[in-house]
């Protein structure tokens, strides 16, 4: 299955939604196969958001993921991506259907809970692995209900 990357933001940290975000995952059925809690720095939060680096709210952008730490996560199953960006919603949370992350806990634009690799930027989800792993710290198993999850083997 394909791997994609995921982390709860400072302000899910904050407000204590570490848990409750993963179990989502978890339920659906995408593997976690890596976690790290970490603060990013100014040279990190660069490299993440260097798509945004024109963007007038940049600076806003690298200032409030550096603020405090992070929940990173990587999740594997069949079109993880995909997946994941339904669960977590549109990205302002006003346009985020309830049931999604962002239309369940968020409220702001700003500070909308968690980050999801994006499925229309063809590779982001392994290039954001990448900048957060190291590919040893990535473990491969295979979870006990796979074959009740999936029609075949994928
Ligand atoms: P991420 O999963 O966090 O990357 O969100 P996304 O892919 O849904 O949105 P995008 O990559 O376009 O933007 C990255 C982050 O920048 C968003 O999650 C928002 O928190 C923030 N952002 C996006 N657009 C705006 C904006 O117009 N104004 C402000 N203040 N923040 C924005
Ligand atoms: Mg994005």
């Amino acid at each position: 299955g394909e791997r994609t990357f995921v982390m709860v933001k400072p302000d899910g940290v904050q407000r204590g939604l570490i848990g409750e975000i993963l179990s989502r995952f978890e339920e659906r059925g995408l593997k976690v196969v890596g976690g790290k809690f970490l603060q990013i720095d100014e040279e990190l939060a660069s490299e993440h958001y260097a798509e945004h680096e024109d963007k007038p709210f940049y600076d806003d952008l690298v200032s409030f993921i550096t603020s405090g730490p992070v929940f990173a996560f990587v999740l594997q199953g069949a079109d993880a991506t995909r997946q994941v960006r339904s669960m977590v919603g549109e990205t302002d949370p006003l346009e985020a259907d309830p049931g999604t992350i962002r239309g369940d806990y968020g409220l702001d634009l700003g500070r909308n809970v968690v980050h999801a690799s994006d499925h229309e930027d063809e590779g982001a989800n392994e290039r954001e692995i990448a900048l957060f792993f190291d590919e040893e710290d990535l473990v491969d198993y295979e979870r006990i209900d796979e074959t009740w999850l999936y029609e075949e083997d994928h």
